[in-house]
């Protein structure tokens, strides 16, 4: 990766990689130099023009660009995810309960030498998400049992060694319905066409629209009120990722970005409720909901998808 990415792909005037809303002038640009000729003196936290919280330890970790050392990590982090989602596949059928998929992604993320991150995670209080039918993200495992026809997302997110790797997919349970298919199928391409997108000196808005023009071509709905995100040293980072928008719009990408995309797509409109337990995220009007989600790195040539 070159040291001088950044300044490479970002103009003076465009808005600044890191999603502050500020010109890249105003707000990363002095840092990145910094960053090309780092000496003692200069290796102090990044500052966010949004956040006077130091990120990290050192420079380059502190500005959102990923080091080579921490991509191999998160890489691995990342493969872990996959394989844990992989592990399911066979297991996922009518009569299991999500509780069992929690037991059996815990059980599994230990004996990898990772952590769970969603396990207390501001107060979460399982392993993994489980969300099933209208449940649009973060629905929590417990005693019910899958019915056939169900269509079923897990989402993963091991600790390895400090890093990060988030994903999630699809499950059908035994026959699942034609329209029911179709949706996960969609959400599938959906995510799949955003990641086609990311390629270095493109936007975040290039991402959203590709997911938003195809999903909305098949007369479903891009759900508004959750993002994919930067991840890899902590669960969630900038930038934020809407999976609708503009081309040309948003954050500049740069190679050593890490983030997810993470389309939850709606059969119906794309409003959402939260139920009483503050987590489980359901459509407004029952419709049924999908999602896909991989972890990707912006690399020089383009995009690698860092969660298979
Ligand atoms: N894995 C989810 C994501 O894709 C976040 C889950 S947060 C939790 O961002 F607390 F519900 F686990
Ligand atoms: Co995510
Ligand atoms: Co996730």
């Amino acid at each position: 990766m070159s040291e001088q990415t950044a300044l490479k792909h970002v103009g003076r005037n465009d808005p600044c990689w890191c999603g502050s809303g500020q010109k890249y002038k105003k707000c990363h640009l002095d840092s990145d130099k910094q960053r090309e000729q780092p000496r003692a003196a200069t290796l102090r936290p990044a500052r966010t023009a949004h956040s006077s919280r130091p990120l990290s330890n050192t420079l380059r970790e502190g500005s959102g660009i990923k080091t080579p050392t921490q991509i191999a990590g998160i890489r691995r982090a990342g493969r872990l995810a996959a394989r844990t989602l992989d592990m399911l596949t066979e297991r996922i059928v009518p009569g299991v309960t999500t509780e069992q998929i929690n037991t059996w992604v815990h059980e599994f993320t230990l004996q990898a030498g990772a952590i769970p991150a969603p396990l207390n995670y501001k107060g979460f209080p399982k392993s993994v998400c489980t969300s099933i039918n209208e449940v649009v993200c973060h629905g929590i495992p417990e005693d019910r049992a899958l019915r056939e026809g169900d269509i079923i997302n897990v989402d993963v997110t091991p600790i390895l060694d400090g890093y990060y790797g988030d994903s999630s997919r699809m499950y059908l349970v035994g026959q699942v319905s034609p329209a029911a298919r179709r949706l996960v199928e969609v959400t599938r391409q959906c995510l799949e066409r955003g990641i086609a997108q990311v390629r270095p000196g493109g936007h975040v808005g290039d991402i959203g629209h590709a997911i938003q023009t195809f999903a909305e071509g098949h007369k479903f709905s891009v759900v508004r009120d959750f993002v994919g995100h930067g991840t890899g040293v902590q669960f969630h980072e900038d930038p934020q990722i809407p999976h609708f928008g503009r081309p040309g719009r948003g954050p500049v990408l740069v190679p050593g970005m890490v983030f997810t995309i993470e389309p939850m797509i709606n059969a119906g409109g794309w409003p959402v409720r939260i139920l009483e337990d503050q987590w489980t995220a359901v459509t407004a009007d029952g419709s049924l909901s999908a999602q896909f989600e991989h972890t990707v790195l912006v690399t020089e040539e383009g995009v690698e998808i860092l969660t298979q």
